[in-house]
């Protein structure tokens, strides 16, 4: 991958027993957003970790910005960006002095440093609060300044290790404008993560790994189709018919939907033929539908079919 992106090639790495990395391979181009999805224990960590040159592998090929890890390391680590959850900023410090200093422990010069600060500060919606201590900054506020310091030396590869754990959903939406826009600027991202949503909206190819091995990869939709089958949707107009919709649609598709959302009917199909007979069905006995849909499954269903894990079970014991 001749000087872009990352890859590797059947990395292995062993701790002791333990072989967190089984044969690993995985890629991305410059300017791709790979994510990078597994339960607890599957791996990913290491693999970002032997990735941003923090772990040596114990076999395989691994090339960052087309340099090997092993062979030159210090190389390496000049144009990536690492984000995980231990954050590094100074929480005595200002936003704006934490991001100078970066940039003058980078080499770059007083004015240059002061300049790239400002310009990350303004990008990441943290002018007002530039010159206040980090401690006094919400989560939100830290993800963002901590994202900033890892962008001041204009990484061309960027390592997200679930970066968006803990951020609410207006500020978890922010998060995904800019790694968007990193991608657009061409910088190559690895992201991990336990929400299968935000694989679907940020990457354009996933991996899924489990107990240090590959188990799927392609882009979301390669893999909704990999997995096979359809899903129906059903919301009955009227609350009573809830019952005699499920009986039709149980009779249909062969067993009975999933009811746990309040007054939706779920089901698995193989393909539309049942779809079109339940339509038929309903119709037959006038029961009118406010919501109606025939779908892939979403990546959280296909998560569970690959890996026997649901994300949600995943997300408790995190
Ligand atoms: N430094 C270490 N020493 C010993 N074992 C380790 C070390 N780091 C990771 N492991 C083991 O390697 C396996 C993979 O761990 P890793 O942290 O890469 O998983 P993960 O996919 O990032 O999990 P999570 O979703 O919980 O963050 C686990 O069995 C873990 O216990
Ligand atoms: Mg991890």
């Amino acid at each position: 991958m001749d000087g872009k992106g990352f890859e590797t090639d059947g990395l292995v790495k062993r701790f002791g027993r333990t072989t967190a990395a089984d044969g690993v391979s995985l890629s991305a181009p410059r300017g791709h957003v790979l994510g990078l999805l597994g339960p607890n224990g599957a791996g990913k960590t290491t693999i970002v970790r032997v990735l941003a040159t923090l772990l040596r592998p114990d076999a395989g090929q691994v090339r960052v910005a087309g340099i090997d890890v092993r062979r030159d390391p210090a190389q390496v680590r000049r144009r990536i960006a690492l984000s995980g959850q231990h954050t590094s900023v100074d929480n005595e410090l200002s936003g704006r002095s934490n991001l100078v200093m970066i940039g003058r422990l980078l080499d770059l010069g007083g004015h240059d440093a002061r300049r790239r600060a400002d310009e990350l500060l303004s990008r990441f919606g943290l002018d007002d609060a530039a010159d206040r201590p980090v401690a006094t900054y919400s989560g939100g506020m830290r993800r963002r300044l901590d994202l900033a310091a890892s962008l001041v030396g204009r990484p061309e590869v960027m390592f997200l290790d679930e970066p968006s754990v803990g951020l609410d959903p207006g500020k978890r939406d922010e998060l995904w404008q800019m790694i968007r826009g990193l991608a657009q600027d061409g910088v190559t991202v690895l992201l991990t993560t336990q929400y299968l949503e935000e694989a679907d909206a940020l990457a354009d190819d996933i991996t899924v790994i489990g107990n240090g091995r590959v188990i799927a990869s392609g882009t979301p939709a390669d893999l909704k189709r990999e997995v096979g089958g359809h899903t129906i949707v059903l919301r009955p107009a009227d609350v009573s018919d809830l019952d005699p919709a499920a009986a039709i649609v149980a009779r249909v598709a062969g067993r009975e939907p999933d009811r746990s959302r309040r007054h939706e009917l779920i089901v698995p199909v193989a393909g539309d033929a049942e779809f079109f007979e339940i339509t038929a069905q309903l119709r037959g006995h006038g029961i009118e539908v406010s919501e109606l849909a025939f779908r892939l499954p979403s990546l959280d269903e296909v998560f569970l079919s690959l890996t026997g894990t649901s994300t949600t079970d995943a997300k408790d014991v995190a």
